[in-house]
């Protein structure tokens, strides 16, 4: 009977409309003012926390777009699956992985005692796996980072996404444990340059976009790397398999596993407030709202997304 019951529920993908993500935010919006800001780099403190977007791109690249569409907000910690991408495309994947495990944690984003046991980072979601990641993309000084800010301007087709220098600042002078990290991890061998490397990471986190622009970075991995107009530049089915792979696994952090059983859906989160997800075949969703839950993950971001997997049957499961 429940079988039959969700069924009828599910309602068809191609009719995601304004109103029906409109109330899927409007039932949600109150979890925005349960979560906290991200305040431990001072810069990223000053979001508004009742700001939310909420936005999706369809398998033909249409665009639908609510709330705070125009609110721009630092990618942070998405901006790690666009960096492993990167890497695997010029080192190929053991290049990147015989660096860094493939595992998933019960641990937070800025977990790293596993540098000290077997000597490398769990995956790359982590800071630790994602500095380290950054760190094998060639280029000097800060080439590595404008490959990923390129990237990204590529995905989205909008060449004025840039990065903010004053979260960027607040990131390089705050962000001691990533320092911590970077130094261990030169000290293991896995590390050959100088602090540039990590600059580039704090860059990288640093760069600002829109629910929409991460809804189509969520349709890119989705869809074997084919950009949301159909570009197929990179084209990559093992690329998006991998990095969707992760995201599954480690993109929420310690909640991947919980996130999997109620979402079922590979996506990744940053502590500016947006989660990008892919539903693979099919779409990419963004959502932002920096009002963050004890995971370090968007309060409303996530029953948001919640709430669309459930109207349209978009589990993996
Ligand atoms: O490394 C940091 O502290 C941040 N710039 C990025 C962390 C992040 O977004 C973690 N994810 N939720």
């Amino acid at each position: 009977f429940n079988t039959i019951m969700y069924a009828q529920k599910a309602a068809d993908i191609s009719t995601i409309s304004e109103k029906t993500l409109n109330s899927i935010l409007e039932k949600n919006r109150t979890y925005s003012t349960q979560g906290k800001v991200a305040d431990y780099i001072p810069e990223l403190g000053k979001m508004d926390g009742k700001a939310i977007a909420f936005s999706v791109v369809e398998k033909n690249g249409r665009v639908v777009n609510v709330g705070d569409v125009h609110k721009k907000f630092t990618m942070q910690s998405i901006s790690k699956i666009i960096a492993l991408m990167i890497a695997v495309n010029e080192k190929g994947e053991s290049g990147v992985f015989d660096k860094m495990g493939y595992f998933g944690t019960d641990k937070p984003f800025n977990h790293f005692s596993n540098l000290e046991t077997t000597g490398k980072p769990l995956n790359p979601m982590m800071n630790a796996g994602a500095i380290l990641t950054t760190s094998l993309i060639s280029g000097e000084g800060e080439k590595p980072f404008l490959k990923i800010l390129e990237m990204v301007r590529y995905i989205t087709k909008d060449q004025t996404i840039d990065y903010s220098k004053s979260v960027y600042e607040s990131e390089k002078s705050t962000g001691h444990r990533n320092r911590g990290m970077f130094y261990l991890m030169k000290n293991n061998g896995l590390i050959s340059g100088n602090e540039d490397q990590l600059d580039n990471y704090f860059k990288q986190c640093s760069i600002e976009l829109t629910a929409e622009d991460l809804a189509k970075i969520g349709y890119f991995f989705a869809n074997q790397c084919v950009r949301f107009d159909g570009d197929a530049k990179y084209k990559n089915e093992e690329v998006a398999k991998l990095v969707e792979s992760q995201m599954l696994i480690a993109g929420m952090y310690e909640f991947s596993g919980e996130y999997a059983r109620t979402v079922g859906l590979p996506s990744k989160s940053g502590v500016g407030g947006g989660i990008t997800v892919s539903v693979p075949g099919r779409m990419g969703i963004g959502v932002f709202s920096p009002a963050l839950d004890q995971h370090g993950n968007s309060s409303a971001g996530y029953h948001m997304i919640l709430d669309l997997v459930k109207q349209y049957g978009l589990s993996l499961f």
